[in-house]
């Protein structure tokens, strides 16, 4: 058999990573072994992924040798950046810098870079329909990704940008899952009035990465987005409500009354779904279901991702 060419894959303990890492090791004829970036070889977590066949090797976004150590002699990188985990739009676009310098120094073939739009396109600073934020931001852990994209072309480095979506999986692990009202009724709350919400289930975002991949260079300098559904608010809670086979009630609130909830990046995440409301015909246009089940057949729907998951989305 032909030798095998290695996927380094940035944040392979993660979500998008981690769907990648499987994607890779559920194809084994497909041609590819990933190579699992990870901070700590020694947790569960990435020895899960070597007992998948991963090789896992450690090295930190913040430490650019750490990650021209860990491409060396891969023919794909997987690029994704972590703003959630520090919050500093300045930090995810330095962060970006050293993985396309890494690349470039290591003379990697194809990288695929995590990305998302730049707001302020649709939104300029001076449009004040929605905050600035941190001086010069609309949607900072947006806009600095977007920011970020010259980087790669910049250090010469052949790359895809893919734009992902909104994880269904929030619904489990970023408390955004219907709460009961006061009338003890489950409520979906978003300020997304009628508007569509391109959704996608995580492990399809690495599933899909897989396809940009072996689809090979068609796709170096191409900008792919990616969703399963654009399903309305009132259809995700619907499609709940038939999963749990309970009320489910959609609460469309202002973008304003989200931006005021107060935790750490409301204000952040309110301007997103203003975005995603008030944009929604480019929004949705720019990640066709179509393209990414051209990319990983097995893309699932929001209603087969509830199916999956359903008993793991916290319901109090
Ligand atoms: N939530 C959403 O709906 C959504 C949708 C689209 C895009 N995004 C974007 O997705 C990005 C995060 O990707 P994800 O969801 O796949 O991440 P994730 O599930 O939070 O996983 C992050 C992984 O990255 C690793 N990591 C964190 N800091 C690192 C560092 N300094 N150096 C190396 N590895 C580091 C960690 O691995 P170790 O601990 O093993 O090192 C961790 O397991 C964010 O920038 C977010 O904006 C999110």
């Amino acid at each position: 058999m032909a030798e095998r060419k290695i996927i380094a894959v940035v944040g392979a303990t993660g979500a998008q990573g981690g769907g990648l890492v499987r994607a890779i090791a559920a194809d084994p004829s497909g041609g590819f072994v990933a190579r699992a970036i990870t901070r700590d070889v020694g947790t569960d977590k990435a020895k899960a992924l070597a007992r998948l066949g991963a090789e896992v090797v450690a090295a930190d976004v913040d430490d650019e040798a750490s990650l021209r150590r860990a491409f060396e002699g891969a023919h794909g990188a997987y690029c994704v950046t972590f703003f959630w985990a520090h919050m500093s739009p300045e930090k995810e676009i330095a962060e970006a810098g050293a993985m396309a310098r890494a690349a470039k120094a290591a003379g990697v073939g194809h990288v695929v870079w995590s990305t998302l739009d730049d707001t302020r396109r649709w939104v300029p600073l001076t449009d004040d329909r929605m905050p600035t934020l941190m001086g010069r931001y609309k949607v900072p852990h947006f806009d600095a990704k977007a920011e970020a994209d010259h980087l790669f072309t910049d250090a010469g480095v052949p790359t895809t940008f893919l734009l992902t979506s909104f994880y269904w999986d929030n619904l489990i692990h970023f408390g955004m899952g219907p709460k009961p009202g006061p009338d003890g009724v489950l409520t979906l709350t978003l300020p997304m009035g009628e508007a569509r919400l391109p959704g996608i289930a995580a492990e399809d975002s690495g599933r899909g990465a897989y396809g940009i991949f072996k689809a090979g260079a068609q796709h170096i300098g191409r900008t792919i987005g990616i969703s399963g559904d654009q399903p309305t608010g009132a259809e995700m809670a619907a499609a709940m409500a038939r999963a749990l086979g309970r009320e489910v009630r959609y609460q469309a609130i202002t973008p304003d009354a989200y931006r005021a909830f107060g935790f750490p990046g409301a204000e952040d995440l309110g301007n997103m779904f203003q975005f995603y409301r008030d944009f929604e015909r480019d929004f949705c246009a720019s990640r066709d279901p179509a393209t990414a089940r051209s990319l990983n057949p097995s893309l699932q729907t929001f209603e087969q991702w509830l199916a999956a998951n359903k008993t793991r989305i916290p319901l109090a």
